[in-house]
């Protein structure tokens, strides 16, 4: 039997109850699929660090660095300044664990739970590539005359030939496996970011004319993608995009799939430590209530075993992956009243089960 090592961190809020739910179901897939994944649980979060003082241990991105995957809850505490936490966990990881891709599936498992007017789930099902170690998100820049009328803000957008060019590797290989419309759209902004992406669009098509000729190129900007979303969800296959631009649009594409209860995202190297989590927060005021929807945290458990799939070249995981996928979208389409919090006629606890059930 296969085995795989997986480390948690339940996180804050509602992180741990979710991750619990995510567990159950990966056990019963795993099972099924005859192979197991060996769980280390780290305390990482809000309140590690309110009772430490320390963010992050040293040791922590040697340790997790052992580690193929990380199935993460939820970072963001009420009792903790906004931005400690996710830049000191969260974007930390991101960046020194070099999880360059964020892959965020935008997929509509039924047409009830789309706000869209007659849209359903063959119009929504679309996946973004974010970039997820440049961009505005590096933290270059700083203030001159702070604190002064005179006060001067400068945050940089940090675009590197090397980091543009592997996320649009990384984007057409994913088009051209996921092999739908075998279409991919760059997002950006070319009539205003005359440099970050004027860059982005040359290595796009280059790369693009040269090794990829079977993906067909589109580019739209930023603003544009918004309305299509809304507009013309059907028109996407695969878009890339920034790291900025694709945080923004990625919760609209978590609105039109049904919301933050089933959007689940992964911070992928795809040679090195990938870490999956819902996208939705910690969601402080659910704690502890079993009202969350965990199959956020479950489509991300999915996630992860199909990246390992893809990782270790085994069949098993991708096989249980696409069972979890199944069983959610049973347990949606068949049992949920919504996606929402406390308002899904289950609590926590009870659609972990009935998805496991459906597994
Ligand atoms: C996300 C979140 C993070 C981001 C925050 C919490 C730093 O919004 O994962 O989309 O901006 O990337
Ligand atoms: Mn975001």
């Amino acid at each position: 039997m296969k085995s795989y090592d997986v480390a948690v961190i339940g996180g804050d809020g509602t992180g741990p109850e979710v991750v619990r739910e995510a567990i159950k179901v990966l056990d019963v897939a795993s099972k099924k699929f005859d192979l197991k994944l060996n769980y280390t649980h780290f305390d990482f979060g809000g309140d590690r660090y309110l009772r430490t003082k320390e963010v992050l241990p040293d040791s922590a991105v040697d340790d997790l660095r052992k580690f193929p995957v990380v199935l993460l809850g939820a970072i963001g505490h009420p009792d903790v300044k906004p931005g400690i936490l996710e830049k000191g966990i969260l974007l930390r990881l991101r960046f020194e664990l070099e999880q360059y891709i964020n892959l965020r599936p935008v997929k509509l498992y039924d047409e009830r739970f789309c706000p869209l007017k007659d849209k359903g789930p063959k119009e929504i099902d679309f996946v973004v590539v974010r970039e997820n170690n440049e961009g505005l998100y590096t933290g270059s820049g700083g203030f001159v005359f702070k604190g002064t009328p005179n006060e001067i803000a400068i945050q940089e957008s940090v675009n590197t030939r090397r980091g543009v060019e592997r996320c649009l590797r990384y984007a057409f290989d994913y088009t051209r496996k996921r092999n739908k419309d075998k279409k991919l759209m760059l997002c950006g902004k070319t009539n205003v970011l005359t440099y970050a992406f004027d860059l982005w669009e040359r290595a796009f098509h280059e790369i693009g004319q040269k090794d990829y000729p079977d993906i067909k190129r589109e580019y739209a900007h930023v603003d544009a993608t918004t309305m299509w979303f809304v507009k013309n969800p059907e028109w996407f296959d695969v878009i890339v995009t920034d790291n900025m631009f694709g945080d923004i649009i990625t919760d609209l594409g978590a609105m039109i799939q049904g919301g933050m209860g089933i959007a689940a995202g992964g911070n992928i190297n795809p040679q090195g430590t990938s870490m999956f989590e819902p996208i939705g927060g910690s969601a402080p005021k659910y704690t502890g209530k079993n009202v969350i929807n965990p199959l956020a945290a479950i489509c991300a458990g999915g996630l992860m075993l199909d990246f390992l799939g893809d990782r270790e070249s085994a069949e098993a995981p991708k096989k249980a992956a696409a069972a979890i996928e199944t069983a959610v979208i049973k347990t949606v389409r068949e049992k949920l009243k919504t996606l929402a919090a406390g308002k899904m006629g289950y609590g926590t606890k009870e659609v972990g089960d009935l998805v496991a059930a459906a597994v």
